[in-house]
């Protein structure tokens, strides 16, 4: 086999014969900025919809479909070896049915069996392809073999309809791509596929009133960081996101949510059948106990009328000592401005939590940050530092550790 010995990482982006062809081009761009040596392979169908000369000109390299062009250099064997990723966006049902049955008839299907690099798969389809069995058996098989095969964006599709089918945000797809080749580098597998995460991040809000709500300054950076690592650590993954404006990362399930007994029923939904749940998100412990169906208004001279407040109910708590599935790893998050450590092992305790994110909050810390800094305390006694970094360390870190903990 080649040896991988280039100074650039070596993607190749495939493109297959859907509509959203044209979302390649965008990826395409980000992947050269990047400085990746980027080479397109598109299928003949991928053709009709973005001319050879787009992808030529964009990534500086020559463009073949089929296996029979520079026979001498033999393409459809070399293509695949000396690739650091290869990326198959957008992926019709059909490329995912030749690639899981092992059809190798033009230069990408041969690629996809000579690549022995992390092959990454951005579906997109009419919905009833994607729900079509004989579809979803393709993709499982994938998965088996520690492909990655992103979950599609629910939206508009081709034409008048909508549903789950769609070719997420470019942008989130090319920091998939960056994430894997990162994990090539650092020579860590895939080590969740095959594994269910729910993450839930953001902050809840609980209203007064129509306009009103009591809430906090949670971004939902850290559990979009959370979702974004273990998707491309080869993990499905539902992030139940709180009031978040951020967008929704590629191939992850998403459910938005206001409240805090909206984010207890998302949770425990998709916790049925999961590994590990994470809880990132900064659930309100009270929420006001009237709520009022008009605005509430300031009456001439008279004084407010005080707040009345309910518990909410703690999922995390519930979580860790119902769990919805045996062997379930479950991991808090605590925030706290003071005693940081003490209050940390405390709360492991009372929650029985098998993890504990503890990290110190305040003004400029944490919340919306890009960085954060944390301790990780185990049931078992252990307590694992993680320096001042970016969200994605410490959420990388959260995923080895959890990954130990698996039955
Ligand atoms: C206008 C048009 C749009 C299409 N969009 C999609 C699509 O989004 N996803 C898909 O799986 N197939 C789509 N198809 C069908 C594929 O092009 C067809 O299955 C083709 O054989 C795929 O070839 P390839 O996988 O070699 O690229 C579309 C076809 C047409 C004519």
């Amino acid at each position: 086999m080649e040896q991988r010995q280039h100074e650039r990482p070596r993607v190749v982006l495939g493109v297959t014969g859907g509509i959203a062809a044209y979302k390649a081009c965008e990826l395409l761009r980000r992947l050269t900025e990047s400085g990746y040596e980027t080479r397109v392979v598109p299928t003949e169908s991928a053709l009709h919809f973005v001319g050879a000369a787009t992808f030529a000109a964009l990534s500086g390299q020559p463009v073949a479909t089929e296996v029979w062009e520079s026979v001498h250099e033999v393409p459809h064997v070399r293509i695949g070896q000396s690739a650091d990723l290869v990326v198959v966006a957008p992926a019709t049902a059909d490329v995912l049915a030749k690639a899981a049955h092992g059809l190798a008839d033009d230069l990408l299907t041969n690629t996809l069996l000579t690549a022995r690099c992390p092959v990454l798969f951005v579906p997109a389809m009419h919905t009833e392809m994607w729900e079509h069995p004989a579809t979803q058996e393709n993709v499982a098989t994938l998965r088996r073999r520690g492909c990655l095969v992103v979950e599609p964006a629910v939206g508009r599709l081709t034409g008048a309809d909508s549903g789950k089918g769609r070719f997420p945000d470019p942008e989130s797809v090319f920091e998939l791509c960056r994430r894997a080749l990162e994990r090539v580098s650092a020579e860590v597998p895939a080590d969740l596929s095959e594994r269910h995460v729910v993450i839930s991040a953001g902050g809840t809000r609980e209203p007064l009133d129509p306009v009103r709500f009591l809430g906090n300054r949670s971004s939902g950076k850290q559990g979009y960081a959370l979702a974004r690592t273990a998707a491309a650590r080869g993990a499905r993954v539902t992030l139940v996101a709180a009031n978040s404006v951020l967008p929704d990362p590629a191939g992850v399930d998403v459910v938005h949510v206001e409240t805090a007994v909206q984010l207890r029923e998302a949770v425990l939904k998709a916790a049925g059948d999961a590994d590990a749940v994470v809880m990132a998100a900064a659930v309100a412990d009270f929420r006001p106990a009237v709520y009022a169906p008009g605005k509430i208004k300031k009456r001439t001279g008279a004084e407010p009328e005080p707040l009345s407040l309910v518990r909410n109910p703690d999922i995390l708590a519930e979580l860790s000592t119902d769990r919805p599935r045996a062997g379930q790893i479950v991991v808090g998050f605590a925030a706290e401005t003071d005693d940081v450590l003490a209050n940390g092992r405390a709360k492991l305790a009372r929650k029985r939590c098998d993890l504990l994110v503890v990290n110190e909050v305040g003004e400029k810390k944490t919340f919306g940050a890009e960085e954060n800094e944390a301790v990780v305390l185990g049931a078992d006694g252990s307590e694992t530092p993680v320096p001042y970094g970016p969200k994605e360390v410490l959420s990388d870190t959260v995923w080895d550790l959890v990954a130990l903990r698996f039955p």
